[in-house]
């Protein structure tokens, strides 16, 4: 049989991971797909010094390749909105199958590209667009398609997770460690996506629609970063028995999908809690299985490009199929798509830690108690650190039941108005994941 012709736009970290590992492993990936998958053209405007491109032809412009009716199959890995949106609605025009590994272009325009890409009768493929080399896509989709998943979890950024980790393990500046993620190719074009939660966000959108069967929804998605959790919350979260973790949260809920990416106290024990680097995990709970765990490379050169050549092969086996019997895009059928709401942050629920910088008096803790109490707000542990009393301030640290957003936000402004509480009451969420 002839074999199929793949173009690939970008030769940057996946697209020159992803040449090498389609020549490197040929023969193997032949033997899988049942042909061989040739690179009959690259769109780059920058020769990538990894990469022995030998005789394969190179253009530098992306709509060469759509425009080549020799290539069966696009890959699209030159990130971004705009000009890849452009780039995958003229693949798909065409008549070509895509394959991208850009999670801002599905969570963003995924439906508008998913609908397009069913009048066509084409495949658009994108595992490599979440967790990197982690097939965590396909498990959702096809391994748990028996379950109704009731919630995820995930590590899904891995310069973030990269940052964290440094930090906690070196005492290494954040500046600092953003720099070597930059250089070792993990981090976005613009790294505040990183650090400020929109990547992981991007991905989480991805995960929730392919789990619940809803519409993706990025504008939906609660957002909050890194960028300003300190050391001293992250050594008292170790003394209460916790890590930190950027962690993406996707929640089925009566009253809605809980969709939120935001530092989380995680207890010390749970694998995901000792998930390090630029590795990613996710958990996925389904009523039928329970917990499940996927671990692996969030980022990176090869890894990502493990999950792109793996679509590249799924979309060869599945060239002659007739289009209404593929697995669906987003894993459900798309006139079977929920209108389940997705819930505001306010109305999701969370257990939470809570950073009250006190005036060192008799009572400040009967205060603090009373303002909990009359919210409904349980608490499950407190730390009042004498031996850290500076300027006649102690740090009051206290963790809570789960309870609704609304109820802490509250109980937050109230603490804030008293006069022996200075600075803002610091916040960070806690997920037990059992
Ligand atoms: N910047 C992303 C990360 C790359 O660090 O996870 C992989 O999506």
């Amino acid at each position: 049989m002839k074999p199929v012709k793949v173009g690939i736009c970008g030769l940057g970290t996946v697209g020159g991971g992803t040449f090498n590992v389609l020549k490197r492993n040929a023969e193997e990936i032949a033997r899988r797909a049942g042909r061989g998958i040739e690179v009959a053209q690259i769109a780059t405007r920058h020769p990538n010094s990894k990469c022995d491109t030998g005789s394969t032809p190179i253009t530098a412009d992306i709509f060469d390749i759509v425009n080549n009716p020799e290539i069966d199959i696009v890959v699209e890995l030159i990130g971004g909105y705009t000009a890849a949106k452009e780039l995958v609605l003229k693949a798909i025009e065409n008549g070509k199958h895509v394959v991208t590994a850009n999670k801002a272009l599905i969570a963003v325009h995924g439906n508008e590209i998913f609908a397009k890409a069913r009048e066509k009768g084409v495949i658009v493929a994108f595992e490599a667009s979440v967790a990197g080399g982690i097939p965590v896509i396909k498990a959702i989709r096809e391994g748990l398609a028996g379950n109704r998943i009731n919630w995820l979890a995930g590590i899904i950024n891995g310069t973030g997770n990269f940052i964290l980790t440094e930090m906690r393990e070196k005492g290494r500046t954040f500046e600092d460690v953003l720099k070597e993620a930059q250089e070792l190719g993990y981090a976005e074009a613009d790294p505040t996506f990183d650090v400020e939660g929109i990547d992981a966000a991007h991905k989480l959108t991805i995960l929730a629609s392919i789990a619940f069967g809803i519409p993706l929804q990025f504008d939906k998605a609660y957002t909050e970063g890194i960028a300003r959790l300190t050391t001293a919350d992250v050594n008292y979260a170790e003394a209460l028995g916790y890590r930190i973790k950027h962690l993406g949260v996707a929640r089925r809920t009566e009253a809605g999908i809980e969709l939120r990416v935001h530092p989380t106290l995680i207890p010390a024990d749970r694998l995901i809690a000792n998930v390090n680097g630029v590795m990613n995990a996710v958990m996925v709970n389904g009523d039928a299985v329970g917990s499940t765990l996927y671990y692996g490379a969030g980022a990176g050169m090869e890894p990502t490009a493990s999950a792109v050549v793996a679509d590249v092969v799924d979309v060869t086996r599945a060239l002659t199929t007739d289009p209404n019997n593929r697995v669906p895009h987003l894993a459900f059928q798309p006139d079977s798509l929920s209108d389940h709401p997705i819930l505001p942050i306010t109305a999701c629920e969370s257990a939470y830690y809570l950073r009250i910088q006190a005036k060192d008096h008799p009572g400040v803790l009967a205060q603090v108690a009373t303002i909990l109490s009359e919210r409904g707000i349980n608490i499950e542990s407190i730390m009042q650190k004498e031996a850290e009393v500076q300027d006649g301030l102690v740090p009051v640290i206290l963790v809570t039941h789960r309870v609704v957003e609304q109820r802490i936000d509250d109980a937050i402004a109230a603490l804030e108005r008293l006069d022996d509480v200075v600075d803002k009451v610091v916040r960070i969420r806690v997920e037990q994941l059992n």
